[in-house]
Parts: structure tokens; C-alpha cells; sequence
């Protein structure tokens, strides 16, 4: 009988919850139509049409050292690669299908490639697997809720053995777990309807994993996907509960607790643009400044943040991805510290930017500056050791003009003379508590 192991719960996400920031890389053959991941089912599109990106997938430009440093100097720890999507093509070297890399021109075994790089930069390494398989003939067709060939009658009687899909599905995943070294991430996607849990043999597969890699930490998405915690938020943990909650395109008004009130580990996936695949019409790029205030509120809210990135048919991340990505670095060089092994702080939200907390440390990011001194809502005066500018050390004194004579309890401090803050993104002050 399974027994939900706290302990070791703890110890493994120790790590998670210490680094907060990752990449999300999603990339296959479908960055060659480069209308995003989901092409095949969005366009109900036949096989015989898609297998022509197979036989000229060739990424001339991958170098997954160039990806591995840009995520590193983003300030990014982890990272999540797709190694299957929906569409069944393996970034591996599976012995369990031709529908791989190593069988396209390209010709070599790019999840090999991507864990050797980031793992030389000294991130820890996660794999993206898709439950799901549109390639797979022994995967439901006719009349599932997104399979490509779904309204093809055709699929209708044909015979398939859903167990077979499944021992083909736990082999791979069990390739992976034990021919690529240390794990750190294995990331499923996703359960729909009644296909969740124990339809994917769930428990046999989480046993299987943990006997390869007994550290690794896996999303929720065997159980739930997107809506809905999953029993993470129980006192019982199923067996393939996962180990986070992760919400997809949305950063929740408030963390997650489970049911005793413990803060739940969760993590933001988010799109650069509206894709998570490569998309060339795609130019809606979320501007650095909203992703640097969303790493923020993420972490202000116990959170990660996975952000994605969807390299082209030539292996390239693209330009717009690659100078968010260095804007972002640049706050990280001055402001990591109020990121990494940070949480909430308990003090409500300030009205002029978000609070993130290490130990007797409140970090206060302030993204609008005030009209004279600047309140720092919620902070005692009596509590107050030091403030500094996390950016470069500078002492910051309490404000003392008679503009804020009025407000005797209230803390106040100036921190610019002019009527611009030192970053105008985020400005952060270190208030080291007594
Ligand atoms: C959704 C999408 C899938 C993507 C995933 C990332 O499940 O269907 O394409 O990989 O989100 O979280």
C-alpha cells in the first residue's frame, strides 16, 4: 500500500523551491510548418502531410551550448525539454519507434545533446514526455477530443490495444529514465477526460521512474492537467500526484495550500508569445518587463516560473525570445538574490510593487515610484535593521522632511531624486529585520 513519504518530499523539492526560474523548450518537427505544436490536430491533418517535416527535419544551426548559455545567463537554473510531444516524434534515440531524430537527416539524439550542454552550465536538466500520441496506432483516434484523425471515419473500426499503447509508452519513458543519467524534471503531459491516472498505468510508471531516479520531481499532469490541483493538495497523495501544480498560461491570484495549509509547490508555464512550439506569425512577444514582474510575482507568491522558448526549423531560439531573455539576465545580475530561495513574505501586497522574503530579509520591489518619499507599506519601523539597494549596496536611509512628519508610524525612505526610481522595472530594497 502506498504511503505519501513527506521526508523525502521535502528533501527532493528542496532544490525546486531554492531556484525558482527555468526554461521550457519546445521544439520538433512541427517548427517547419511553424504554426505551432498542436499543427497535426488544429488542422486535422493526415499523417502522410506531416511526414514530409520528418524526412527534412535537419536543424543546420542547433547548438544546444549557445541554448544552454542563454538560458544560464537569463539567471535561469533548470530546464524542461520536450522529448515527445502529441505528435509522437522522439527528440531521442528510442529502440521503440522509427518516428525519431536519429532517423531524420539530422540524425543525432538531441535529448542527448541538450542534458550534455545544461548540464555543463550547471542547470539542472528536466524532460517534457507527452502521454498523449497522435502517431502511436494503438492510441484512441475516432472520436477523442483532439487526435488529428478524430472526425476520419476511416479510424472509426479500426482495431487498436490501448495496453500495447501503454507498454510502449512506459518503455520510452523508462528509456529515458535510464539510459541519460541523473533526471532532474520529468514533466507529463497532459490527462483529459477519463484519460488520467491509472488509465496511463500511472502508479506502475511513477514506481518505475523513481527506481531509476528516486530524487526526481514530476509535474501533476498524470492525474490533473491545468485545471485542478490533483491530491498534492490532499493529506493522501496518490502515487502519481506529482510534486507541483502547474497552472499554464496563468500566475493564480494566491500559491496553493493543501488541505492542512502547507504551501503547495507550484510553477507558471508561459509562452514568450501566444506559442508554445515555434510560430512564425506569431510576433505577440510579452515584453522583458512584464516577464521580469512576472518571475517576481511568481516567487511573491511561493511560485516558479518555466518560460518558454520555441526554437525554429534551424535550431535557432528566436531573436526576440534570445533579448528577453538577456534583459531579464541583466535584472537577475543585480536582483537574483530577491528571486533565488525566496518566497512570500507575510505582509500583504504593497500597492507600488511586490514583496519577496528570505529568512529575517524582506526584498520590496518597487515598480512605481512616489511623489516625494516613498512608503514602504506594511514594514515597522521598530523592525528594521538596515535597508540597502539590492542593485549596489547603497544605504538607504529612513526619509525624514516634513512631508511625512503627518504619518509618524509609517516607514518612508528616498531612494531618487528625480522623479525616476534607479530601475525603472524593478527597483528592489534589501530591509534586513532585527
Ligand atoms: C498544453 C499544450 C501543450 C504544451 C503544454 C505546456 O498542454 O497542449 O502543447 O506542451 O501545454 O504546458
Amino acid at each position: 500500500m502506498y504511503q505519501f513519504d513527506r521526508e523525502a518530499y521535502n528533501k527532493r523539492m528542496s532544490w525546486y523551491l531554492h531556484d525558482r526560474f527555468g526554461m521550457f523548450i519546445h521544439w520538433g518537427i512541427y517548427s517547419i510548418p511553424a504554426r505551432g505544436e498542436w499543427v497535426r490536430s488544429v488542422e486535422e491533418m493526415p499523417e502522410e502531410n506531416y511526414v514530409q517535416f520528418f524526412n527534412e527535419f535537419n536543424p543546420v544551426d542547433f547548438d544546444p551550448k549557445k541554448w544552454a548559455r542563454a538560458a544560464k545567463e537569463a539567471g535561469m537554473k533548470y530546464a524542461v525539454l520536450t522529448a515527445k510531444h502529441h505528435d509522437g516524434f522522439c527528440l531521442f534515440d528510442s529502440k521503440l519507434t522509427d518516428w525519431k531524430v536519429t532517423n531524420t537527416p539530422y540524425g543525432k539524439d538531441i535529448v542527448r545533446e541538450y542534458l550534455d550542454a545544461f548540464r555543463a552550465e550547471g542547470l539542472k536538466v528536466g524532460l517534457y514526455y507527452s502521454v498523449i500520441d497522435w502517431h502511436h496506432p494503438d492510441f484512441p483516434s475516432y472520436n477523442d477530443r483532439y487526435h488529428p484523425l478524430r472526425n476520419c471515419e476511416a479510424e472509426k473500426d479500426r482495431e487498436r490495444n490501448f495496453d500495447n499503447y501503454l507498454k510502449y509508452m512506459h518503455g520510452q519513458v523508462e528509456e529515458l529514465c535510464r539510459d541519460y543519467g541523473k533526471l532532474d524534471i520529468m514533466w507529463y503531459d497532459f490527462s483529459y477526460d477519463d484519460m488520467r491516472g491509472e488509465k496511463w498505468k500511472a502508479s506502475e510508471l511513477v514506481r518505475m521512474v523513481r527506481s531509476y531516479q528516486p530524487d526526481i520531481i514530476l509535474d501533476n499532469r498524470l492525474e490533473v492537467s491545468g485545471t485542478g490541483f490533483g491530491s498534492i493538495a490532499t493529506e493522501n497523495p496518490t502515487e502519481y500526484s506529482g510534486d507541483f501544480v502547474s497552472p499554464e498560461q496563468i500566475i493564480p491570484p494566491a500559491g496553493f495550500k493543501d488541505d492542512s495549509g502547507r504551501n503547495i509547490p507550484w510553477e507558471a508555464c508561459i509562452t514568450m508569445n501566444n506559442n508554445w512550439g515555434y510560430h512564425a506569425k506569431d510576433t505577440n512577444w510579452k515584453p522583458a518587463d512584464m516577464l521580469i514582474r512576472k518571475l517576481v510575482e511568481c516567487v511573491s507568491k511561493n511560485g516558479n516560473f518555466l518560460l518558454n522558448v520555441g526554437p525554429d526549423a534551424r535550431g535557432n531560439i528566436p531573436k526576440a525570445s534570445l533579448e528577453r531573455l538577456a534583459r531579464i539576465g541583466e535584472w537577475m545580475r543585480d536582483n537574483s538574490e530577491s528571486v533565488y530561495g525566496c518566497g512570500a513574505a507575510d505582509l500583504p501586497k504593497p500597492e507600488n510593487g511586490r514583496l519577496t522574503a528570505k529568512g529575517r530579509s524582506i526584498y520590496y520591489h518597487i515598480y512605481e515610484n512616489s511623489i516625494g518619499s516613498i512608503w514602504l507599506e506594511g514594514i515597522k519601523k521598530e523592525e528594521i535593521k538596515s535597508i540597502r539597494l539590492l542593485s549596489d549596496g547603497t544605504e538607504v536611509k529612513l526619509a525624514d522632511n516634513w512631508m511625512v512628519e503627518n504619518y509618524p508610524d509609517a516607514v518612508f525612505v528616498d531612494v531618487s531624486s528625480t522623479p525616476y526610481l534607479p530601475d525603472a522595472i524593478d527597483t528592489v530594497l534589501r530591509i534586513d529585520l532585527k
